[in-house]
C-alpha cells in the first residue's frame, strides 16, 4: 500500500513547476527584457505640444469606463523621469527594452500638419540613454493610443487610416531608425480592433460588432504591409532594422480528443492569432476564417461576408511582409466545439462556434480574464513556429497581475520562471524564439482598469508626486536570471 501511495506521491511532485523547471542557459544572443508602452506610463499628457490621443479623451469626458475614474494624465511619469528608468533596466541587468512611441506626442494632430520637434526629443533621448547603457531598443511604434482627431474621421474602420499610418511611420522611422534595429508596427491588433470597435473594452468604445472589428483590422493589416513594403523601399539599406507586429492569443486546449474538439481548439488560436498572422505571412486570412464567417453572414442574410476580402494584389503585397512574429502570452482557456445551427449573433466571438472555459484549478490572478497556466506557452510557441515555418518569435509580453497589497510577490517569480521554462523547452524543442520580454517593468495604468491590477517588477506609489519606484521581490529573481540567463540555482545550470 505505502508503494502506490510513494508512487502517487512521486507524481504529484514531478506534475508541479519546482521540479520541471528546464535549467539550461538562454543562449546569449537570445534578448531579454522588460516592455511598457507610452500611454501607461508617460504621462505628461498635454505637455510640450503633444495632442489629444482616443485614451486622453475617453479618461477626460467618458471617465465612468475607467476603473476609479482614473486616468493616465501622470501615469508613472517616465515623460520625466526617464533616465531614472533607464538606470532601473541597467541594474536589473536587460539587454532589451520594449517601448511605445504616442503617435500624438510626435504627430499631435495625427496629419503631418504639424510636426512636434519637443515629442521627437524625448524618444530621441530615450534611445540614447538605453544605448549608452548597452540596452537595444524595442520599439512598438503604436500601441493603441490614437490621435483623437483621427478618430473624429472613424479611425481604423475608415481606410484613410492607411496613409496617416504611413506617414507616421516613416517620420518615426526618418528620426529613429539609425539607432533601433527592433521594430513593431502594431501592438495587439486585436485589442485595437475587437476591444475598440466591438467588445466595448477599449477606446474609442464603439460596438459595431461582428463588422468594425473585421473592418479595422483590414486596414490595419494593409498598414502594416504599406510600412513594410515603405521601410524596404526607404530605409532597409541604411537602417537594416527588422519589422514585425505583436499579436496577443491564448493557447486553446481541446476539451476532449473528439475530432470537432481538437479542431474547435485550433480555429479559435486561428481566429485570434492566424486572424493578423496569416495574412503578414501567407498574404490572406486563414482558410477556416473565410468559411466561417463566410458561412454565417450568407446565413444572416448579408450581401457578402462580414470578413472583407483582399484582391489579388493586395494579397501579393500582404505575403511576407514580417520579419518576425511578436507574441503575447498570457493565459490559456479549454475549448469546446460549439453545434450553432441558428448562427445569429454577428460577432467575432461566435464567428468561431467555439465555447471556451477556464478549468477550476488554474490559479487566479487580480484579472478576471488571467488564469495561471505556464504549460501553455510552449504549445503555443510551438503552434507558431510550426504554423508560421520557423520564422522568428519574440515573446514581447508575458506576466502576471497581484492587487498592489504586497511587495513580496511570489506570484510573480514562480509565473516568470514557469513561463520562461516553457519558453527554453520551446528552444529546445526546435522553435525559433529569439527574445522575451516581460510585462511589466513597473506597474502602470491598465487601460479600464486604471491602477487597480498591476503587472509591475517595480512597485510605483501613484499617490507620491515623485512617483517613486520601489522593487517587489520579483526584481531580485529577474535580475539574478539575467544574470545567470538560468531559471535555476547556479550550481544546477547547464550550458546552452
Ligand atoms: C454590441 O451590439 C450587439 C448588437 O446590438 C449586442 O448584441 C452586443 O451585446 C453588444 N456588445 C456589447 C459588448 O455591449
Ligand atoms: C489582494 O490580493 C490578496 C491575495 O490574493 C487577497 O488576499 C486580498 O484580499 C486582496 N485585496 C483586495 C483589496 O482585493
Amino acid at each position: 500500500m505505502w508503494k502506490i501511495e510513494l508512487l502517487i506521491y512521486s507524481l504529484v511532485i514531478v506534475g508541479t513547476s519546482c521540479s520541471s523547471v528546464n535549467n539550461k542557459k538562454f543562449p546569449d544572443s537570445f534578448l531579454l527584457g522588460t516592455a511598457t508602452a507610452a500611454y501607461q506610463i508617460e504621462g505628461a499628457w498635454n505637455e510640450d505640444g503633444k495632442g489629444e490621443n482616443i485614451w486622453d479623451r475617453t479618461c477626460h469626458s467618458d471617465p465612468t469606463r475607467i476603473f476609479n475614474n482614473e486616468n493616465a494624465d501622470i501615469a508613472c511619469d517616465s515623460y520625466h523621469k526617464y533616465k531614472e528608468d533607464v538606470a532601473l533596466l541597467k541594474d536589473l541587468g536587460v539587454s532589451v527594452y520594449r517601448f511605445s512611441i504616442s503617435w500624438s506626442r510626435i504627430l499631435p494632430t495625427g496629419y503631418l500638419n504639424e510636426i512636434n520637434q519637443l515629442g521627437i526629443n524625448y524618444y530621441k533621448n530615450l534611445i540614447s540613454e538605453l544605448k549608452a547603457n548597452n540596452i537595444e531598443p524595442l520599439v512598438t511604434i503604436f500601441h493603441w493610443d490614437l490621435p483623437q482627431p483621427l478618430q473624429d474621421i472613424g479611425g481604423f474602420p475608415n481606410d484613410r487610416i492607411i496613409r496617416r499610418y504611413v506617414e507616421y511611420a516613416r517620420v518615426v522611422f526618418d528620426n529613429f531608425g539609425d539607432d533601433v534595429k527592433y521594430w513593431i508596427t502594431f501592438n495587439e491588433p486585436k485589442q485595437t480592433c475587437r476591444g475598440g470597435y466591438a467588445a466595448l473594452g477599449d477606446a474609442p468604445f464603439i460596438n459595431s460588432s461582428g463588422i468594425g472589428e473585421y473592418l479595422c483590422t483590414h486596414n490595419l493589416l494593409k498598414a502594416h504591409a504599406e510600412t513594410y513594403h515603405m521601410y524596404n523601399k526607404e530605409f532597409r539599406d541604411k537602417q537594416n532594422g527588422h519589422i514585425g507586429i505583436t499579436i496577443d492569443t491564448v493557447w486553446a486546449e481541446p476539451d476532449s480528443k473528439d475530432k470537432a474538439d481538437v479542431e474547435a481548439a485550433d480555429r479559435l488560436i486561428q481566429f485570434t492569432y492566424g486572424w493578423y498572422a496569416h495574412p503578414v505571412t501567407h498574404g490572406d486570412y486563414p482558410e477556416v476564417m473565410k468559411q466561417f464567417v463566410g458561412e454565417r453572414s450568407a446565413k444572416q442574410g448579408f450581401s457578402e461576408s462580414r470578413l472583407p476580402k483582399f484582391s489579388k494584389a493586395e494579397i501579393h503585397g500582404m505575403k511576407n511582409t514580417v520579419d518576425f512574429l511578436g507574441l503575447n502570452y498570457y493565459t490559456s482557456v479549454m475549448a469546446k466545439h460549439k453545434n450553432d445551427e441558428e448562427k445569429t449573433a454577428i460577432d467575432w466571438d461566435q464567428d468561431s462556434e467555439v465555447d471556451t472555459y477556464f478549468k477550476p484549478e488554474w490559479p487566479s490572478t487580480a484579472s478576471s480574464w488571467l488564469k495561471i497556466v505556464p504549460w501553455g506557452m510552449r504549445k503555443i510557441l510551438n503552434w507558431v513556429n510550426k504554423n508560421y515555418e520557423g520564422l522568428p518569435i519574440i515573446v514581447t509580453e508575458n506576466g502576471v497581475s497581484e492587487n498592489g497589497t504586497t511587495l513580496e510577490d511570489d506570484v510573480r517569480i514562480d509565473y516568470y520562471r514557469d513561463h520562461l521554462s516553457g519558453v527554453r523547452d520551446a528552444l529546445d524543442d526546435g522553435v525559433n524564439v529569439i527574445g522575451y520580454t516581460a510585462w511589466s517593468m513597473m506597474d502602470n495604468f491598465e487601460w479600464t482598469r486604471g491602477y487597480s491590477e498591476k503587472f509591475g517588477l517595480y512597485s510605483v506609489d501613484f499617490n507620491d508626486p515623485e512617483r517613486k519606484r520601489t522593487p517587489k521581490k520579483s526584481v531580485s529573481f529577474f535580475k539574478q536570471f539575467l544574470a545567470t540567463r538560468c531559471l535555476v540555482e547556479e550550481s544546477k545550470c547547464v550550458a546552452a
